[in-house]
C-alpha cells in the first residue's frame, strides 16, 4: 500500500520522496533501514519533530554512505590432514557463539556460483606437494584464479595459511589465494597470517583477530560510523565458552602402549612396526581412514649431546609459551622444542644470535642454494657446533626454535572389530648423515623406547577425504605400498564386520616377500573368507627388474578398467613423492588403453572422480 498523508505521520512532500523510494528497497536495506533510525538518536529526533510540525523534506542523500557489513560469513578450507578444517571449526564455533550466520564447507563442496553472494569469507588452506594445494581445494583453486572467477568487489576477507618452514614453497597455496582475492576486487579485513607446523597459537591469535575485526565492522557500520582498520587483539582475548570433546589436538589423551611389535622379518632393510594402542575411556571415536597423532619427545642422548655443545644448562628455568609456562632447559628440549630438523627462517633467526661470520655470510641474500645444501640431513647439533661461539643465554635461544609438531599415523584397525584400541604401522626412519647415524623423532621412539604400558599423548586426526563408501555394496580398490597399506587393514576389518559384499581388490608392494610382506597372515585370510577379492602384490627387490603396484596396475589394465566402470572407488596410500605421482599416471594410461579417451580426457575423467570422492588419497 502506498503512503500517504491521510496514513502516515508525513506531509505531501516526504509522501512523494518515501514512495519513491521505498519499491526500490531490497529486503535487506528495508531491515538495515529501520535498524538504523531506531539506532540512530539524530535521525530519531528528525522523525519527531516531522511527527509535530510540518518541516523540509527528508534529506535521503545526508545519510551516511556506509555500506552494511552483513553478519552472513562463509568459511572455506582446503585441507589434506585435517589441521585447516581443525581450525576452520573453531572459527565456525567463535563466530557462531557471536551470533554470525556461518556457511563452513571444504572447498570442493562449496558450489562456485555461490561466491558472488559472499560478502565475508575466511579462507584456511594448507599447501601440500611441492607448493600445491591440497587435493580438497585443487578444483576450487582453478576455478578462483581462472577467467570465470566473480568480481568480488565488497567482499571482506581474511586467508590463514598453513605450511611448513622447512618446504621450499613455504605457505605457498594460501599466498596465491590471498593475492587472487585481491585482485578480484576483495577488501582484506585482515591481514594474511602464515603458520609453520607448529600452528597452535598463531592460528588461535588469527582466529580472535579476524572475529574481533569482523565484529568491529559490523558494530561499525550498523552504527553508521565510517569504514574503520581494525586493530589486532592479542591471543589472550576472551572467547565465548564452548562445548569441545575431552581429547583432542591441544589436549592428546595419554594411550596405554598395549603392542609393539616389528614386522619386518630378520635380514629386512626395514623395521615397520605393529603398534596398538588403548583408548579405553579417552571418548575417542574414529573411522577407517582417520589418523592418529602422536606427540613425540626426542631422544634424550641428543638432548644432552645438544645441552653439551652449548653449554646448557639442563635445569635452568625457561619460559615455553605465550602464556608463561616454563619448564627446565632437559624437559624443554625433549618435550617441547623440535632440535632435529633445520630451516632456513631458523638459520636467519640464529645469525644475530652468533659472533660466527661463516653463518653471517651463509644467510645472505642469493646464498639460498647453500643454505639449502647445509640444513639437508643435519640437526641443531651440527648448527651449535659449526657456527659457534654464541653469544646469547639459553632463554633467549629457545625462543627461535619451533615447536615439536605432532606426527600423524593412518589408522589400521576398525574400532568395530577393536573396540577401544587403535592400531597403527609405523615405519622407521634411520639414516646416516654428516658422519652420523639419525633416528626419526617419533618412529625412533616408538621403536627404540616405547614400551608396553608406557603412554603416549594422542589425538585423532579425522580425515573426511578418505573413508568407506556408506553403500556396502560398492567395489574398493586399495593401493598401498609399504606403511600405505595401513588404513587398508582398517578398511577390511570394517567391511568383515559389515559382512559388505562388495568386491574388494588390494595391490600391495615392499621390498621382499620373505623379509616385509606386512600383515600377509591376514591378507590371505581375508581372500580366503572373501572379505578380499583380489589382492596383487609387488615384491620390488626379488627380481632384477624393480616391480612396483603400478605395473601390477598395468598388467590387469582390463580388469581395472571395468571395476571403474562398475562404480569402484579407488584408494591410495603411502608415498606421495614418486608412488602417489605413479600410480596417477598408471590409472590415465588404462583410461586411455582400455577408454579409448584421449590424454585430456582422461585427466579430466579423473579430475571428475576426485570430484565425486570416487578417488580418495591419503598420501606422506
Ligand atoms: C596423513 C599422514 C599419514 C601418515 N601415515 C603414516 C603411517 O601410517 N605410517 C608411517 O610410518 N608413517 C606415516 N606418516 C608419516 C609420519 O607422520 C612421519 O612423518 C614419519 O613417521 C616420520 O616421522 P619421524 O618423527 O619418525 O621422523 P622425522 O624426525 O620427522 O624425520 C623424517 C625426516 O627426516 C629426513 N630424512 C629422512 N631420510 C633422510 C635422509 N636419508 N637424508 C636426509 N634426511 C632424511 C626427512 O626430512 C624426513 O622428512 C603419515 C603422514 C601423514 C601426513
Ligand atoms: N613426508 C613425510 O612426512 C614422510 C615421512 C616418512 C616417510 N615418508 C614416505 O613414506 C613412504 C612410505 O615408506 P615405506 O617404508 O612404508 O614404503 P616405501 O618406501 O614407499 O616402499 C614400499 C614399496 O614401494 C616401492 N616404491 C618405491 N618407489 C615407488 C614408486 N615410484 N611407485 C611405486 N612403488 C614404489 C618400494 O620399492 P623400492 O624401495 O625397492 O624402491 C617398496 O617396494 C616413503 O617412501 C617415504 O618417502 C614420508
Ligand atoms: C606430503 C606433504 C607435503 C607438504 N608440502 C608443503 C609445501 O610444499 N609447502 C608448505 O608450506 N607446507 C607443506 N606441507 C606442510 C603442510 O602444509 C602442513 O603440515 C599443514 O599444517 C597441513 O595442514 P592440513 O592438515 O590442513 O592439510 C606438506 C605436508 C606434507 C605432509
Amino acid at each position: 500500500m502506498d503512503l500517504q498523508v491521510t496514513n502516515s505521520p508525513f506531509n505531501q512532500d516526504q509522501i512523494d520522496l518515501l514512495n519513491r523510494l521505498l519499491p526500490t528497497l531490497t529486503e535487506q536495506q528495508k531491515i538495515w533501514l529501520s535498524g538504523y533510525i531506531a539506532a540512530a538518536p539524530a535521525a530519531v529526533s528528525a522523525e519527531a519533530q516531522a511527527v509535530q510540525a510540518p518541516a523540509a523534506p527528508l534529506e535521503l542523500e545526508s545519510q551516511p554512505q556506509v555500506p552494511e557489513v552483513s553478519k552472513d560469513v562463509t568459511i572455506l578450507f582446503g585441507s589434506q590432514t585435517g589441521n585447516g578444517q581443525g581450525i576452520a571449526e573453531e572459527l565456525s564455533g567463535k563466530l557462531e557463539a557471536k551470533d554470525f550466520n556461518v556457511i563452513m564447507s571444504a572447498m570442493d563442496q562449496f558450489k562456485t556460483n555461490a561466491l558472488k553472494k559472499v560478502e565475508n569469507l575466511f579462507i584456511i588452506v594448507s599447501t601440500h606437494g611441492e607448493g600445491d594445494p591440497p587435493d580438497n581445494a585443487i578444483s576450487f583453486h582453478e576455478f578462483l584464479h581462472g577467467r570465470k572467477a566473480p568480481k568480488l568487489e565488497n567482499v571482506h576477507y581474511s586467508v590463514l595459511a598453513l605450511g611448513d618452514t622447512s618446504y621450499e614453497h613455504f605457505c605457498q597455496t594460501g599466498r596465491e589465494f590471498d593475492k587472487r582475492l585481491e585482485e578480484l576486487g576483495g577488501d582484506r579485513l585482515y591481514d594474511r597470517v602464515e603458520c609453520d607446523v607448529d600452528f597452535d597459537e598463531d592460528a588461535a591469535e588469527w582466529v580472535e583477530n579476524v572475529v574481533e575485526a569482523l565484529s568491529k565492522e559490523v558494530e561499525q557500520s550498523a552504527a553508521g560510523a565510517p569504514h574503520a582498520q581494525p586493530q589486532p587483539v592479542g591471543a589472550g582475548a576472551p572467547a565465548p565458552a564452548e562445548s569441545k570433546p575431552a581429547h583432542s589436538r591441544t589436549n592428546p589423551f595419554q594411550a596405554e602402549l598395549l603392542e609393539n611389535i616389528n614386522l619386518s622379518g630378520r635380514g629386512s632393510n626395514k623395521e615397520t612396526r605393529h603398534l596398538e594402542l588403548s583408548l579405553e575411556d579417552s571418548g575417542l571415536e574414529f573411522a577407517p581412514g582417520d589418523s592418529v597423532g602422536i606427540y613425540p619427545e626426542n631422544e634424550p642422548e641428543l638432548v644432552d649431546k645438544l645441552m653439551d655443545e652449548m653449554s646448557w644448562d639442563p635445569d635452568e628455568l625457561v619460559v615455553i609459551n605465550k602464556k608463561g609456562d616454563t619448564k627446565t632447559v632437559r624437559d624443554a628440549l625433549t618435550g617441547t622444542y623440535e632440535i632435529t630438523v633445520l630451516t632456513k627462517p631458523l638459520l636467519e633467526k640464529a645469525a644475530p644470535l652468533s659472533d660466527n661470520e661463516r653463518l653471517h655470510e651463509l644467510v645472505k641474500e642469493g646464498n639460498e642454494e647453500a643454505v639449502r645444501e647445509y640444513i639437508y640431513g643435519r640437526d641443531l647439533i651440527d648448527l651449535g657446533r659449526d657456527f659457534s661461539p654464541w653469544n646469547v643465554p639459553v632463554s633467549e635461544f629457545l625462543p627461535i626454535l619451533r615447536k615439536i609438531p605432532p606426527r600423524l599415523y593412518s589408522i589400521a584397525s576398525s574400532s568395530e572389530a577393536n573396540p577401544e584400541e587403535v592400531h597403527l604401522t609405523i615405519g622407521t626412519v634411520r639414516y646416516d648423515a654428516h658422519g652420523r647415524a639419525r633416528t626419526g623423532v617419533c618412529s625412533g621412539q616408538c621403536a627404540e623406547r616405547a614400551e608396553i604400558g608406557e603412554k603416549l599423548p594422542v589425538f585423532i586426526q579425522k580425515n573426511p577425504n578418505f573413508k568407506l563408501p556408506e553403500d556396502t555394496d560398492t567395489p574398493i580398490i586399495m593401493i598401498g605400498p609399504g606403511t600405505g597399506a595401513a588404513p587398508f587393514r582398517a578398511f577390511l576389518e570394517e567391511r568383515e564386520e559389515q559382512e559388505a559384499e562388495g568386491k574388494t581388490w588390494f595391490f600391495f608392494g615392499e621390498q621382499h616377500f620373505s623379509t616385509d610382506f606386512l600383515y600377509q597372515v591376514e591378507w590371505q585370510r581375508w581372500l580366503k573368507d572373501g572379505v578380499l577379492t583380489k589382492m596383487d602384490v609387488a615384491f620390488s627387490r626379488d627380481t632384477e627388474q624393480k616391480v612396483y603396484v603400478q605395473h601390477r596396475m598395468l598388467e590387469k589394465s582390463r580388469d581395472f578398467y571395468d571395476w571403474l566402470m562398475e562404480g569402484a572407488i579407488v584408494y591410495v596410500c603411502g608415498d606421495e613423492e614418486y608412488m602417489a605421482s605413479d600410480v596417477h599416471e598408471a590409472m590415465k594410461t588404462i583410461l586411455q588403453q582400455e577408454g579409448g579417451m584421449s590424454e585430456e580426457d582422461a585427466d579430466a575423467y579423473l579430475e571428475d572422480l576426485q570430484q565425486q570422492k570416487r578417488y580418495q588419497r591419503d598420501v606422506y
